[in-house]
């Protein structure tokens, strides 16, 4: 197993995030140790059904997705979590070579690849802690000959703006070279109610993910936010296709961090996350501006969630 260092942006990123106007701090942020258990714990609430509903289309389809990927496979995941979705993949494909997952959560990655290394003796593993949202080179212990295929569960790309998700596929298209192949799980757009029930669950998992950006900056910036005073809030955004997740004021007060201070009023907001939900043609259309031709795609019963295998073009 090798790893490449993260280049942590947390403190600039909160610095210029709390300083422009509207307030915003990148999504990644969100996941060190803490706030990956947290998703981890999102992933088991009956309101967030993405995780399951993707668990069952990759438990139903594995025969379909191994017969397209073929024998040897090279398997490069983006943003790999706690890899229980990758245990299916790799289960239903024919001898996979090597297994590359890329995370910035450190320690959740070096701890699931090490489980990986373990369970596939006959594999390379080779986690790299990274921004998937920059140039990735595939690491030279998985050059090989068999097919690469990108994995993008969990509809991570909608965490992305349109035109950025458009660029990670032109890089991922670069990356898994003539032959290669991405499959991604894409979060359907459908009756907001259920939207925002999966964005702000009854037990208030969401709540603490979220204010986890605070929680964090707390214990590494020295920063003195009473997370308590941060309301989450999650609202469909018919116009643009996406949940909207925010963290708002709830008084008037002023917080520092790592040495600067910063005012709030009451009503004031800090933009965390968006997450776009697609229908299955405009995904497929999104696909084929980020260089991959749609093959297959597989839709749940519900139409909940849909799994897509693109060829690159
Ligand atoms: N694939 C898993 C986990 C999804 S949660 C699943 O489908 O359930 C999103 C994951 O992406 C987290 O593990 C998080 O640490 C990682 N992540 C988020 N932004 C990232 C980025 N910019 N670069 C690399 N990893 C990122
Ligand atoms: C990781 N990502 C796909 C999750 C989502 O559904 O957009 C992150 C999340 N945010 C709040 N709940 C889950």
């Amino acid at each position: 197993m090798r790893t490449v260092m993260p280049t942590d942006g947390f403190r600039d990123s909160m610095l210029t995030g709390l300083t422009r106007r509207p307030r915003a701090v990148p999504c990644k942020y969100l996941y060190d140790a803490e706030g990956s258990a947290l998703f981890e714990r999102i992933t088991e609430l009956e309101e967030y059904y993405p995780t399951r509903t993707e668990i069952g289309l990759l438990s139903d389809r594995g025969a379909d997705i191994a017969r397209v990927v073929g024998a040897g496979a090279r398997v490069v995941e983006f943003g790999a979590g706690s890899m229980r979705k990758t245990r299916l993949l790799l289960a239903a494909l024919d001898s996979p070579a090597a297994y590359v997952p890329v995370d910035v959560a450190r320690e959740p990655l070096l701890l699931a690849a090490r489980r990986m290394a373990t369970a596939y003796p006959a594999m390379t593993v080779a986690p790299m802690v990274a921004d998937f949202n920059h140039p990735l080179v595939l690491p030279p212990d998985a050059e090989g000959h068999g097919p690469v295929l990108g994995f993008f569960p969990g509809s991570t790309i909608g965490n992305m703006m349109p035109g950025d998700a458009r660029d990670f596929l032109r890089r991922v298209a670069r990356l898994v070279g003539p032959g290669g192949r991405l499959l991604v799980g894409v979060d359907l757009a459908k009756d907001p109610r259920l939207l925002e029930a999966a964005y702000d669950d009854s037990q208030g998992v969401t709540t603490a993910f979220i204010r986890n950006l605070l929680a964090r900056a707390n214990r590494e910036l020295d920063a003195d936010f009473d997370i308590r005073a941060f309301d989450h809030r999650a609202w469909w955004n018919a116009r643009e296709g996406r949940v909207e997740i925010n963290l708002i004021a709830s008084r008037r007060q002023t917080v520092s961090v790592a040495g600067r201070l910063f005012a709030f009023r009451r009503g004031d907001a800090i933009h965390v996350e968006d997450c776009y939900k697609y229908t299955v043609d405009q995904f497929r259309w999104l696909a084929r501006l980020g260089g991959f031709v749609p093959e297959e795609v597989w839709v749940d019963s519900g139409n909940l969630f849909s799994l897509h295998m693109l060829l690159r073009a």
